[in-house]
């Protein structure tokens, strides 16, 4: 299949957040619309916050949060207070903030052993989307690390062959930490991804995954929804490596 990927630059991470909120806030309105329900899984690090800010203050009173359904596409190893958690960006910069009931927040247990939590969360994927079949979500907001990893799938790790089980336990050698992840079949069985990249960091890796026809290298590159579609929103810092 053709590898039309949608890559849209942005000038800088104020309009990049600004867009992503828009395109969550417009995917939640039509899922709910056309289901009932909208389930999203949400990535941790740093580029994510001013998003989930926009999502609870400006888009806060145009998405039906008793209708959506939060998940985390990784977490770390950590309890659900720690300044390392995912979980806790989310929950100081967005469910903080809105109307969502705490049923329909599905989160990573990182306090739990990282097989535990797993074995956890996969349950409850199953308990959301059912078990026959790969859980599909509405949106997955993902983004790059600079060696091109993307959730907790690292580069070169066993993991990325996943092809029975949807959450896993994950170690990253360069933070030294424990994580629990999403496997590749449920990323590329989301009907939406959304990478949010930005920073003058990034320009490297987004080169070579978007830039060179070298994405099968990278953990990022292998997301390729297989009925859904990804969206890349870049700022123009990280996409400056692919003006060459
Ligand atoms: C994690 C994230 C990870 C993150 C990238 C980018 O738990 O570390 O899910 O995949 O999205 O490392 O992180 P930044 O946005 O901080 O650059």
């Amino acid at each position: 299949m053709e590898d039309v990927r949608d890559i849209r630059i942005w000038p800088d991470p104020e309009s990049l957040a600004e867009a992503a909120a828009k395109i969550f806030t417009e995917n939640a309105v039509d899922a709910i619309a056309a289901r009932g329900f909208f389930s999203a899984a949400l990535s941790g690090g740093s580029t994510p916050r001013l998003f989930f800010h926009l999502l609870s203050s400006v888009y806060r009173n145009t998405i039906n949060w008793e209708q959506v359904h939060l998940f985390w596409s990784d977490e770390r190893a950590v309890p659900p207070d720690h300044e390392q958690s995912n979980f806790r960006i989310a929950y100081e910069e967005l469910i903080l903030g809105v109307p969502i009931p705490p049923e329909n927040v599905h989160r990573i247990k990182g306090e739990l052993d990282p097989a535990e939590a797993a074995r956890e969360y996969e349950e409850e994927l199953h308990r959301y989307f059912g078990d026959n079949g790969i859980p599909a979500f509405d949106l997955i907001l993902l983004g790059v690390g600079e060696d091109g990893h993307t959730a907790s799938l690292f580069p070169d790790v066993a993991i990325l062959k996943e092809d029975v089980r949807h959450a896993v336990p994950s170690y990253s050698e360069t933070m030294g930490n424990w994580r629990v992840t999403l496997t590749l079949p449920v990323l590329n069985n989301a009907w939406n991804i959304l990478f949010l990249v930005a920073g003058k960091s990034k320009a490297g890796i987004i080169d070579k995954i978007l830039g060179k026809g070298r994405s099968h290298l990278y953990p990022a590159g292998l997301v390729k929804p297989t009925h859904g579609r990804s969206i890349w929103l870049l700022d123009r810092e990280a996409a400056s490596g692919l003006d060459r």
